[in-house]
């Protein structure tokens, strides 16, 4: 069957354009410094992002992690969000690369209180408790739904990370999507934070890969560990064309996507057994919950008529749009949730 895919972003493949730019992309040896076409990548994202440097990481993961690992020590602590990425879908690995903890503190649809987090702060002389060492934010927030952070928020977290000495990071895998949705520059949002870490492989489209900035000195011994853990590659550039591609021409048209989502959102809120914050709709994210039949079968149901969609956590079904699902795809998707919905009351 030819299945309308909605579970993931990260589902997009290359278009014609990209595979063409990975084709023609100049290359060299990236362990040595001498692929052009990544060094050029890397220059440019520092650049729009407001940082001195930036680094070439295989996945958002990847790029996390190294930003977690470089500003801390073992014994240290992370304050995130009780539903934040890196607390649920990293494999424990900041435990596991760094000796770290993880202080989750429970925001609104991700989107954290600024006296939330300082009442998490570990007083500094107490000695048998862990160490707060970092706040990670996520923006877009994924299991909150795509939410966006209010720039007045990040600027008010700053200053608790500032007031506490706390390194400040972003999850900004989908970061671009929260510029396109708050009408700014992507620096007004990256700037702001110590270090950030964002998906080229997601809703940009590029088949791999993520992108990591902050300080000169930040970004080279990013370069050791990115290499002492796997991720030094030779003709990165390949992939880099990919990235650059996508960071020229598949931001502004994130807008589409959100678009998209609003088209299902509100085709499907007004049913009585759906459970769904259409306020909070506002990227490329739609996160609900149904009433009357278990989440499984639900999912089932849609794949039977040609939908793909995915879970977020337990008790919510995630749909996500992305380029490679078109309008019609998407009023298509909407008559099956709707015969699905209506089959139901
Ligand atoms: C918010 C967020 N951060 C990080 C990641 C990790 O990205 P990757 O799958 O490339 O490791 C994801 C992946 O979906 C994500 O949604």
């Amino acid at each position: 069957m030819n299945y309308i895919d909605l579970r993931s972003d990260t589902v997009t493949k290359p278009s014609e354009g990209m595979r063409k730019a990975m084709y023609n992309a100049e290359v060299g040896d990236d362990v040595y410094k001498e692929d052009p076409t990544v060094n050029a990548l890397e220059e440019y994202f520092a650049h729009i992002s407001g940082h001195e440097a930036a680094l070439f990481v295989m996945s958002g993961v990847m790029g996390n992690q190294i930003c977690l690992n470089l500003n801390s020590r073992p014994m240290d602590e992370v304050i995130c969000e009780s539903d934040s990425h890196i607390f649920h879908y990293e494999s424990g690995t900041p435990a596991f690369l760094s000796g770290l903890t993880l202080n989750p503190v429970k925001g609104e649809f991700g989107i954290l209180e600024p006296r939330h987090v300082e009442a998490a702060i570990r007083p500094r002389e107490a000695y048998y408790m862990p160490r707060t060492r970092i706040l990670s934010l996520e923006n877009t927030h994924n299991r909150g739904g795509g939410t966006v952070y209010p720039s007045e928020r990040i600027t008010a977290l700053k200053q608790v990370a500032d007031k506490h000495g706390l390194h400040f990071h972003l999850d900004g895998a989908r970061v671009w999507n929260a510029a396109v949705y708050s009408g700014c520059e992507l620096k007004e949002i990256t700037a702001q934070f110590d270090t950030v870490s964002c998906c080229l492989s997601k809703g940009l489209g590029a088949p791999v890969g993520s992108i990591i900035a902050g300080s000169k000195d930040f970004i080279k011994e990013a370069f050791r560990l990115r290499k002492a853990i796997g991720g030094g590659t030779r003709q990165l550039g390949i992939l880099a064309a990919a990235g650059r591609y996508a960071l020229e021409n598949n931001i502004t048209r994130l807008a589409e996507d959100h678009e998209k989502a609003a088209i299902i959102a509100d085709a499907i809120y007004e049913y009585h057994n759906i459970h769904l914050e259409r306020t909070r709709i506002q990227t490329n994210m739609v996160i609900f919950s149904v009433t009357g039949i278990p989440d499984a079968d639900f999912t089932q149901k849609c794949r039977d008529k040609g939908l793909l969609i995915s879970g977020s956590k337990p008790g919510e079904l995630r749909i996500v749009t992305h380029m490679d699902v078109t309008f019609e795809q998407i009023n298509k998707a909407v008559e099956i949730l709707r015969s699905i919905l209506e089959g139901l009351n």
